[in-house]
Order: C-alpha cells, then structure tokens, then sequence
C-alpha cells in the first residue's frame, strides 16, 4: 500500500515539491501469493504465439507489453518478475525508450537479439546494463523457459523492503520508511493546513530546509513566494536592510527603493533558516514584525501590512541559547508555536541504506563505470557509522564512492568507512584512534556541540576536547576562531588530562 498524495507543485524559488515517500517496510499476503505466481512479461513489438503459449505451459503467468507505456502499466514495483525483451524488434531509434523498463529493479530480463543487431552499440549496453542474460535469435523455447527461470530466481533474491523504499521515490523526493519519518510525514501534514508558524529543530545536515519546503508545497500558500532567509549568512550590518528592505535615500548608496525579503514573501512562506544565528538587534526587529504583522523599510514612515506564514529553523540549541541570554526568550515563544523535530540520520534504522541507494541511484552517471549497488562491507558500515553529518554527509560519501570505486560494488573504504566493519585489518593504535574520534563525536552529539558538557562526560577538559577535535577533524571551521578564543578564555590550564 502507498500513499498517493504527492503533490508536485514547483515553487516560486523552484524547488518541486519533495514527495513524502510513505512506502510500507512490510507488505501482506497478497504480495507472497503473487511471488509465487511465477509471473513473466513478454516485451516485443510483435510477440511470438508460439512462445508464449510454451512459457505458458511451463508455468508462467505471461503478460504481454508491446511498449514502454504497456510495461509501466502492467509492471507491479514491488512484485518480481522474469522479463523476456526482444530486442531485435525495436529499431534503433526506439531503444533509448526502453530504458524506463528495463530499468525495474524487480524484473530480471533476458534479451533475445538477431545476430546482426548485437552488432549495435546501443544493444550491447542495454543488455551488459539491465539484463541476466541474452539469446541469439532464433532461440528454442525451452532455453528462453531456463534462463526465465533463472533470471526470476536471482530476483527474488532481492530484498524487498529496499525496493519498496526505493519504488515510490523520485529524483527530489523526502525518502522515508522508518516509524520516525512517517511521523515526521505525518506532522508535515498537519501542520501544512494551519498558519501557525512553525520551529524545525535538528541537527545539521537532517533536512530542516526540505522539511520547510514541503510544508509550504502542501499548504494553501503554495502558489505564493517561498523566501528563504540564512540568517547566519547575511552580514550584520545588512540584515536590516535585507529584511525590511529601504526607501530611496535611506542612507548614502540607497539610490532607489528596494523590497525587503519579508515584503517579498508577502502571502507566501518566510523560511527563517539558523535562526539561532540571528543577532540580538535583528531580534528584536524581527519579534516586532511578528507581533504586529507590519513592517516599515528602512528610511520610510509607512507601515506596511505583510501577511506571510513563517517557518524557522535552526541546528542551534536555542533553550541553552536563551539561558545564555544570547536568544530572546519572547522571540523563541512567538517562533515555535509549533515545533518539529527531524530525526538523526542516525535513528532511522534501514532508512539509511534505503536513502544510500536513492543516492547512488540519482547521481551513478557521474560515474563512466556502471556501479551495480554496495557490497555487504559497505551496507556493514553504513549501519555502524554514527553519521554526525546526517543526510547530508551521506550524500556527500556516496557520490565521493561513486567517483572512487574500482570495482562493480561500492566499499566501505570506497565511502572511506572501512574501520566500521569486522574484516578490516587495523593496528592496535588506529584502532585506538578510532573509538577516540568515536567517543568525541557522541558526546558532542548527545550535548549538541556544547564543549563544556561534552568535556565532563568525557572526563577531559574543555581545552584537551578542543585540541582532540582538532586532530580528529571535527571542528567546525566557521566557529574554529569563536570556540578557541573561549577556550583560550576560559582559565583552563593546557594541560592534557586524558
Ligand atoms: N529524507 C530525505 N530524503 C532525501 N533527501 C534528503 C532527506 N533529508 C535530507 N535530504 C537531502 O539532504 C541534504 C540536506 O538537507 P537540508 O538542506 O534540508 O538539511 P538541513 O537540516 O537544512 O541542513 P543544515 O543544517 O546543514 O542547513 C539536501 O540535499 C536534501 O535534499
Ligand atoms: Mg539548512
């Protein structure tokens, strides 16, 4: 069972809408029933009778597709079948039409050629690509029968809670099977039909910014503005400016008017991303264009009506924020009406693997090899490693791998993994080194980056954990400067004390 009510609206920034991919992990009785159906589709432009009323006396149940849009018709994405595909009576021109079919991942295709046409390039690759085998014509039926068989083995061999995940899933889609993104989904949902505004917390890299935007693809403000505001990325002194916008001769250089973004995403979506990073100044400007629902440019008298749904995210923990007096409390209430929480990478089970082979799915072209999946070490890895970066990372490792891999299946080591599995050989100090940067990242996980709690837990000081993170890569360089000035500030002595 899936859910089918994608909406796919392009926005105004033109982000399409990301689907929610509600693909059930388990499926029911009437799947098992027809697995073992034995079922087969007879791909040609003229099918042969003969054959097919063979294959059906040999047990198959036969569909026949005449063409590509017969194929995605008749093709269920979550049962296997065996697919027989003529080749020879496609010309040339109709080949690259076939690769939408061939390209099912639960159909194990046999290619049947004339002599002549494996001559082509274009037969050849589509038969090394996307088939088990292939036959010269003319062909027994009794050898077409065997090699059905075997192709419709190897692909019930598949793991179908992988491609259940994968089925429904397009090329900007949010992937998501596990108990905590089907409630994120459902959240999504929910709050997409209110105008109450809405708080994303989670860490970096989880994805807050899609999550905005597939709320606002999903709401009634859907054919409106989506502004997106980095707050952490628009220098200090222009932010004013940036936001309210200005009059004609507010300050020198101010030659005409312009349009702040909250103006500009009137009727629309405000999407306020690190908000956490938004000066005390700008806070308090902000908290009063929320209270009032008006702004006023800079320079200008007029103030101006602007009603706009406000999303805001940060990977900040703003409660300690607030205690720091560093974010204003009455800002945050009026910012967090509702508030989502993405979850870590981390905590979504097989939706990592699923969500690897999305990747290697949407970006396998940028490498010339044809890469056919993961190898067990890799799948090993994937599951071990504790992804501080999240989806993000992820896809940053994939595509890495996908451009490094030598052989047919990406690596643990191709996704530089390889100390998260059993079989690598590693010196007793690397091994060491591993479990140290392993324990430094949990911690400064579990206390989102706080280096004095972090430190405790660790039973080291905060300048020993700051020097470690240096040398196991784990600063972050935007706050590198920051974070050592108040370790240099913090009258700790440089002693190390692990
Ligand atoms: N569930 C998902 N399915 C598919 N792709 C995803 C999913 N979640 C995140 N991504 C992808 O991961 C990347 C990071 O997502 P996004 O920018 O939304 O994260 P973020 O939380 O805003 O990160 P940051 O804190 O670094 O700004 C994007 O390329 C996004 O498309
Ligand atoms: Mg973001």
């Amino acid at each position: 069972m899936r859910d089918t009510s994608h909406l796919t609206a392009a926005g105004p920034l033109g982000a399409s809408a990301p689907p929610l991919s509600l693909a059930h992990s388990k499926r029911g009785s009437e799947h098992e029933r027809q697995a073992d159906e034995r079922l087969l589709v007879y791909f040609s432009r003229a099918p042969e009778d003969a054959l097919v009323d063979h294959l059906k006396l040999c047990g198959w149940t036969v569909s026949l597709a005449r063409t590509p849009s017969d194929c995605a018709r008749l093709i269920r994405p979550d049962v296997p079948y065996a697919g027989i595909v003529d080749l020879s009576r496609f010309t040339a021109r109709e080949l690259a039409a076939l690769e939408t079919s061939l390209r099912q991942p639960l159909v194990g295709w046999v290619a049947l050629a004339s002599p002549d046409r494996l001559d082509e390039p274009d037969v050849r690759r589509l038969i090394r690509s996307y088939c088990f085998d292939y036959l010269r014509l003319p062909a027994a039926a009794q050898t077409v029968d065997y090699l059905a068989g075997h192709a419709f083995g190897m692909v019930t061999l598949t793991d179908l809670d992988l491609v259940a995940g994968m089925a429904s899933v397009g090329d900007d889609e949010m992937v998501g099977t596990c108990d905590a993104m089907q409630q994120l989904f459902r959240t999504i949902r929910k709050v997409a039909n209110t105008d109450a505004a809405v708080f994303i917390s989670g860490e970096s890299g989880t994805g807050k910014e899609l999550t905005a935007v597939a709320i606002h693809e999903r709401s009634p403000r859907r054919n409106q503005p989506f502004v997106a505001i980095n707050c952490g990325a628009i220098p200090h002194h222009l932010l004013q400016s940036e936001l309210f916008g200005y009059e004609r001769g507010a300050f020198t250089g101010a030659n005409q008017r312009k349009i702040g973004r909250v103006e500009s995403a009137n009727g629309g979506t405000l999407f306020l991303d690190e908000i956490g990073d938004l000066p005390l100044e700008s806070q308090a400007s902000l908290l009063r264009f929320l209270q009032e629902g008006r702004i006023e440019r800079l320079g200008g008298r007029e103030s101006i009506a602007v009603d706009v749904r406000v999303i805001s995210a940060t990977h900040v923990d703003l409660e300690s924020a607030m205690r720091d007096g560093r974010f204003r409390a009455d800002l945050f209430h009026r910012l967090c009406v509702l508030r989502i929480d993405e979850p870590p990478l981390r905590a979504r089970g097989k939706d990592i693997e699923i969500l690897a082979h999305h990747i290697l799915h949407k970006f396998k072209t940028d490498s010339a090899r044809r890469i056919r999946g993961f190898a067990p070490s890799a799948i090993e890895a994937i599951h071990k490693y504790n992804w501080p970066g999240n989806v993000r990372e992820l896809i940053n490792r994939v595509r890495r791998a996908i451009v490094m891999a030598e052989g047919k299946l990406i690596g643990a080591d191709d996704l530089d993994l390889a100390q998260f599995t059993e079989q690598q050989t590693m010196t007793l100090a690397q091994a060491r080194e591993a479990a140290e940067k392993r324990a430094i990242e949990s911690a400064l996980l579990r206390h989102r980056h706080r280096l004095n709690e972090a430190a405790t837990d660790l039973g080291i000081s905060r300048v020993t954990l700051y020097r470690l993170m240096g040398s196991h890569g784990l600063r972050d360089p935007a706050a590198s400067e920051e974070k050592a000035g108040e370790a240099d500030d913090s009258g700790e002595g440089k002693t190390a004390t692990e």
